[in-house]
């Protein structure tokens, strides 16, 4: 049987707050019931996900920097290192695995400093304001991309 196609689902840092952090803009789900979503829909589509979160920009980079040796292809919520991580954009770069970007809020609709990502220029696409869905339209264009051999530059 072919091996399973792996996908790195990131969590940046506050995301390990969800369902108690600004649920008006972020939902009430906690983090555990958002990766069990991520998980099933993984298993509808024939992939394995590893998921993990953290709030240090470091180990992100590391995380990208590493992936291309055990995964094919990143979803990654940057949470606010989006905004200001050059550090993850030349990671992103590096790893050249396709990696899909996404944002629960709209971020071109909030404050002014988020409508910048510096990962957007190096992602295969942004996913942004659908709620803990653009986790799972992240993960399907994530396979879309693994599937077609797409790259992230
Ligand atoms: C976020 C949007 C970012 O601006 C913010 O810093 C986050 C979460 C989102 O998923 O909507 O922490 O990435």
């Amino acid at each position: 049987m072919a091996k399973k196609k792996r996908i790195l689902v990131l969590h940046g840092p506050n995301l390990n707050l969800l369902g108690k952090r600004q649920p008006e803009i972020y939902g009430r789900l906690t983090l555990a019931e958002i990766n069990r979503k991520i998980t099933d829909l993984a298993g509808e589509l024939g992939v394995e996900v590893e998921i993990r979160q953290s709030n240090s920009e470091g180990e992100l980079v590391s995380w990208v920097q590493e992936a291309p040796k055990r995964f094919g292809a990143i979803v990654i919520n940057p949470a606010a290192y989006t905004h200001t991580s050059i550090a993850l954009r030349d990671a992103a770069i590096a790893a050249e695995i396709p990696l899909v970007e996404i944002h629960i809020s709209n971020i071109h609709k909030r404050e002014d400093f988020r409508r910048h990502s510096f990962l957007a220029g190096v992602a295969v696409g942004q996913i942004t304001g659908f709620g803990i869905q653009s986790y799972l339209l992240g993960l399907r264009a994530a396979v879309e991309s693994y599937n077609s051999g797409e790259l992230n530059l």
